[in-house]
This record gives structure tokens, sequence and C-alpha cells, in this order.
């Protein structure tokens, strides 16, 4: 196992590329199986998630093989219709197959996602929805067993809560199902936007994209024509290294940006102090010398999003005064509070409530990623630990980090990774 060593430096500077987002190829590579040609993907970001979704495709009988500035997808020859335990378990958002899979064959089995660090994370909404478009749904031995063998019919459908792998699932089953679904409550991600875009150019009339109504005009069974598309740019990742800024109180300039999808966290970011020069697609962040305290409440886009939640709770612990930070997405996403204390971090947990006193002067230890967003969180902290840092079980990092340590080592940070 691999795991970070993270001296404590003063500042940063220079420039970062950031890459593709995650969450905006999972569902755009799931999205592939509604095709009836191969598709050219470009600037999916080099993670293991998307490995894993590419293996998962690959075991389905699809030919692809990860290209960093272009991968190709085929799906024309899918055989098997069964997304199995070994791969689901590893990536809960396997489940993005089940709509697609559903929708072309009339049929498939997915493992249930289990357990997951930062909740529980049901898939619920995403059965439902699919029953009401006329799916027959059975779970048997950890299997949602999905089947409609004359097809999906579209629908109104009102998700309870607003959900972004649910949307998107419903809107990729939708596509390919007769008449039109409705979603009302969907998802407003950007990177729910980005599939929309993606199939309405390839013919499905979607309307109202980018709103909490969507209207998704289905092709009654004919796979469409996908065009080459490129992944917008990552959003969290950008803002974690903003965040690596603000912290380290250093000027960073990012290219490959869209600065539209990072309003709440700019905003909160200027509200600590920071100021920002914009163009198309850079941002560069002027810290201020003095961070202010933040009371922030994770909700979904356009508020502030829970993907930001562990960075900015790092960065609070180097703000002069007492910062409230409220989680309302996951139930347990705060596993990176014990590890920010073992570096020193003064906060409090009550509920889905952390009440951070700053500034604490971190002082450098071993300390354990618990998942994704909390990892790059205490490679905050170690930015600006007094002495050495090493983090360890970093492969949560490497599901949705590009090159995290090349990219800080770029700008001066002294990070190498090891292996245990
Ligand atoms: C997506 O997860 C992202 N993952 C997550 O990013 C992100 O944290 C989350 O959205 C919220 O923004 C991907 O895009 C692959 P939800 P998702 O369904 O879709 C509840 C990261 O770090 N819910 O929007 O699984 C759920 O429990 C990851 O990159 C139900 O109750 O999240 C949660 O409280 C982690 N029933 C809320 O809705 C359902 O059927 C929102 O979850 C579905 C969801």
């Amino acid at each position: 196992m691999d795991y970070l060593k993270i001296q404590g430096i003063k500042s940063l500077s220079g420039t970062i590329k950031i890459s593709g987002a995650k969450n905006a190829s999972l569902p755009l590579i799931a999205m592939t199986i509604l095709a009836k040609n191969s598709v050219s993907i470009k600037n999916l970001p080099n993670v293991a998630d998307i490995k894993t979704l590419l293996k998962l495709l690959t075991n389905l009988g699809a030919n692809c093989e990860f290209q960093k500035i272009k991968t190709i997808v085929d799906t024309t020859q899918l055989t098997e219709t069964k997304a199995t335990y070994d791969i689901v378990k590893t990536m809960r958002a396997s489940i993005l197959v089940l709509g697609p899979l559903l929708t072309r064959f009339g049929h498939c089995e997915v493992s249930l996602p289990g357990g997951c660090a930062i909740g529980q994370r049901p898939i619920d909404l995403h059965l439902k929805a699919l029953e009401q478009m006329g799916a027959t749904i059975d779970i048997k031995s950890g299997y949602v067993q999905a089947s409609a063998p004359n097809g999906l019919k579209g629908c109104e459908i009102i998700f309870d809560k607003i959900t972004v792998t649910g949307t998107a699932n419903i809107v990729m089953a939708a596509a390919l199902a007769k008449g039109v679904t409705t979603i009302i409550n969907a998802a407003r991600e950007p990177e729910v936007v980005q599939l929309c875009e993606v199939l309405h150019a390839s013919g499905v009339k979607i309307e109202g994209i980018g709103t909490a109504v969507l209207a998704i005009h289905g092709t009654h069974g004919k796979l469409i024509h996908i065009d080459e598309f490129s992944i917008i740019p990552d959003r969290i990742e950008a803002g974690t290294y903003l965040c690596a800024g603000a912290i380290t109180k250093s000027e960073l300039k990012l290219t490959n940006v869209n600065a539209k999808h990072l309003g709440a966290v700019i905003a909160k970011l200027e509200e600590m102090g920071s100021s920002f020069t914009i163009t198309k697609n850079t941002i560069t962040i002027h810290p201020s010398q003095i961070i202010k305290p933040i009371k922030i409440v994770t909700q979904e886009y356009p508020a502030f999003p829970t993907d930001m939640q562990a960075q900015f709770l790092a960065l609070a612990t180097q703000a002069n005064g007492v910062s409230i930070i409220e989680e309302r997405l996951f139930e347990n996403r705060f596993m990176h509070v014990s590890e920010l204390q073992r570096l020193g971090a003064n906060i409090s947990l009550n509920g889905s409530v952390a009440t951070v006193s700053g500034q604490s002067q971190l002082s450098g230890t071993d300390i354990m990623a618990t998942d994704l967003r909390a990892s790059s969180a205490l490679v905050l902290a170690a930015l600006v630990a007094d002495g050495e840092t090493k983090i360890h079980r970093i492969y949560h990092l490497d599901r949705g980090y590009d090159q995290l340590e090349k990219k800080l080592e770029g700008v001066g940070a002294k990070i190498e990774r090891l292996k245990e």
C-alpha cells in the first residue's frame, strides 16, 4: 500500500492544470451503453474509479481501454447484463449502469452496493423511479434484479430527495424509453447537466437542462449515435487546490477550470478573506494573510457542496476564530475530524455540526485517510503542519484525484508517495 509523506512548508506558487471531472465521467461512461457506435471521450481523469467502471463495462463485453487524451468505449457488442459484486463493492457509482442496461436490454442484474464510509447511501429512489417506469424490481441474494421486457415507459417522477446518481440513472433509462419522462426535483449539478447535454446532442430531446424539472423524450428503444465529447473540468479538484492556496497563503493559478461551477466555493473563500482573478478557463487565488472564520451548510448544487466540506474544515483550523460547519447530505461524513484532531486541530462534533476553533498550530504525525475527500483535507492540513506528516491508506485519494502529489509538487510542496 502507498502512503504520502508531506513536509509542512510555508508557501506554494505556480500553476495547476485541473483534470476532467470524475463525477461527470462516471455517468457519461455508463451512458455509452445507450450508443450504437463506439464512443470517443476526451479528458477523462486518470483515477481509479474511472478504471473500475471501464473494467465493469469490459466484463459486460465492451471494448475499452483508458487513454488519457482520448478513450474509446465500444459497448456495441455487449453480451452480459450482470454487474457483479466484486466490482460494485469497490465503487458504489457502479449503480450507474442499472438504468442504461435495463433500458437497452429489458433486463439486468446489478449487485447492491454495500455500506459506505460516509453514510448509508441507499438507492431506493433509483429503484422506485424505475418501477414507476414499468420495471419489475426484485432484490435477491444481494442483487437488484430488474426487468422490463417490453421496455420502459415515460411517466412523471418526483424525487423525494435530490439525488445526483439517481437523476443520472433515470435520465439514461428515460433516453430509450417510450414517451416522455418528467423528473421533478432533479439534481442540477454540472455533472448531471453535461450528461443531459451530451444525450440531447445525440438526439434525445431533453427540456429543462440545468433546472429541477427535466423532460426526457425517449427514443422508444432505438440506440443513439454519440459524437466525441470532452469531460468538463473537475470542480471539486479545483476547489481543493483553491483551499491549498488559501491554507498555505499562496497565490495559485488553476487552468482548465470553469469558475461558474465553483460559485459557492469561491464565495466562501472570499468570505474567508481571499480574492480571485477569473478568466474563461482560469482562476487565480490571491489569499489573505489572515483567514477569517466561516459558517457553512452543505447542500445540493448550486449551494455549497458536501464534497468540499472536509477541505474547508481543514482550512477552518487555520482561521482566526470559530467556524461552524454543518453536513446535511451524509450522516457520517466527518471521519477526517479525528485525524485532524491527531494533528492538533481544535474541533468539536455535535451530530451533523462541527465547531472548529482556530487558529491551531498543527504538528505532523501519522494519520489515516478514510474516504476520498477526507483524504484531500488531510493533505491540506499536512501542508501547514509543523514537520512531517504521513498519510496512510491513500488508495481513497487515488479514486478521485488525478496525480495529486505530482500537481502539488509542481507548485513547490514537499510531498512524496512511498510504499508502506
Ligand atoms: C454523488 O453521490 C457523488 N458521486 C458524490 O461524490 C457526492 O458527494 C454526492 O453526489 C452529493 O453531491 C458521484 O457523482 C459518483 P446522492 P450520490 O444520491 O449520487 C440520499 C465524491 O467524493 N439518497 O445525490 O450517491 C443519500 O443518502 C462522491 O466524489 C437516498 O436517500 O449522492 C444522500 O443523503 C462521494 N436514496 C442524498 O440522498 C437514494 O436512492 C444525496 O445523495 C439516493 C440518495
